[in-house]
């Protein structure tokens, strides 16, 4: 008698159960995974850590993973940061995209460079490479399935190809191939791919397809190219992200929106460089009105449409989950109170995150 009242209540409970408001990951086509980055810090916070672990299907360390973060002087590794977030993927069955392997910021100059910043000789700063990523990739072997082995290698001047970086002048433009190598050896698993912002846009895609051709000619282990895709309300159009796909996909090589954010606030530069600071107007220090709200989740819909519309399109992660934890709120002006990400500051759902849901299932 007991137990089936137990049922029945059960069973009504069922049926007047709300219905479970859809997720970004229920409502994305299946090829698609969707992600987010995530640091140490959000995860502390378990109201934040359960939207994390609702909303995605993939994840990428913040900043735990960059070389700043995992190796001292004396090449000593550190593992424990992003041993955590590791950990909460795991628990969570969400596959974790490593960021980065070699990138001019948040990284460890002496890798390239001696104390006076002079170039390493090459076979030095060689071996430095293959030492440092044999023991981050060798550590979480089988464990992150994909690695951004290059971030933003290319040049945004128009008549230079590659970023001129501590790696690349130590070692000479085939830093990047020697990297790809290292971290295959180190993991044959590993989905490796090439990272970098505005390679969808002209100028920029040009040369990313060129970059792309040359280490496909000989034979470098790429699986992937990473369009960042920190956006502007207003650039790029989207029929720019659409085209950008289309020419990166016919590479042959998967391609995934890595970072994505709007940001909502006025600023001159677009893209990500972040050497670059700007002064700027922080006009919505108490949040954004609703017309902004508006704009920015008519913007996310439209965005992810176009991404959508390419099955080439295997991940879209966005640059973090709530407006508080964004990196925006310091980039490219510091000090700012920014909203570009769908959740806001108090963790709850802005418009943004119903015009990214419609969006995603015009793809399924
Ligand atoms: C930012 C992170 O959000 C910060 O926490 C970190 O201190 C610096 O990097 N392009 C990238 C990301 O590839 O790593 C950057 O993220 C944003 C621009």
């Amino acid at each position: 008698m007991k137990a089936r009242a137990i049922l029945l209540l059960s069973l009504t409970a069922l049926c007047f159960r709300p219905a479970l408001a859809e997720t970004l990951r229920e409502a994305a086509p299946k090829r698609l995974l969707i992600g987010a980055c995530v640091n140490t810090e959000e995860l502390k916070n378990p109201k934040l850590a359960a939207i994390i672990a609702e909303q995605y299907n993939c994840l990428t360390p913040e900043y735990e993973l960059m070389p700043e973060f995992m190796v001292d002087k004396g090449w000593r590794f550190t593992f424990e940061r992003g041993d955590r977030v590791v950990a909460f993927a795991e628990t969570n069955k969400m596959p974790l995209f490593g960021h980065m392997l070699v990138w001019h910021f948040v990284t460890r100059n002496w890798l390239f460079e001696d104390k006076d910043g002079k170039p390493l000789p090459r076979a030095e700063a060689l071996d430095n490479l293959k030492r440092y990523i044999e023991g981050v990739v060798g550590h979480y072997k089988g464990r992150i399935v994909a690695w951004d082995v290059v971030n933003e290698a290319i040049s945004d001047q128009a008549n230079e190809f590659l970023r001129p970086t501590p790696a690349q002048r130590a070692i000479g433009d085939d830093y990047i191939e020697k990297a790809f190598e290292f971290a295959h050896a180190a993991d044959t698993n590993a989905l490796l791919y090439y990272n970098d912002y505005n390679i969808e846009q002209p100028g920029k895609l040009e040369k990313t397809l060129k970059l792309i051709q040359s280490l496909k000619a000989k034979n470098v282990p790429i699986d992937a190219v990473g369009i960042q895709g920190h956006y502007l309300l207003n650039w790029p159009p989207t029929n720019m992200i659409d085209k950008g796909i289309e020419a990166l996909a016919a590479t042959g090589l998967k391609v995934m929106i890595t970072e994505l954010d709007v940001d909502p606030l006025p600023r001159d530069t677009s893209g990500a460089n972040m050497a670059v600071t700007e002064a700027g107007a922080n006009p919505y220090p108490d949040g954004l009105p609703a017309d902004m709200q508006e704009k920015l989740a008519r913007r996310y819909g439209e965005i992810v449409t176009a991404i959508v519309r390419h099955p080439s399109v295997t991940m879209l992660g966005f640059w973090g989950t709530d407006d508080g934890h964004s990196w925006l709120n310091d980039f490219p002006v510091k000090k700012r109170t920014n909203h570009p990400l769908l959740f806001d500051r108090q963790l709850q759902p802005k418009p943004a995150v119903d015009a990214v849901i419609r969006a995603l299932k015009t793809g399924k």
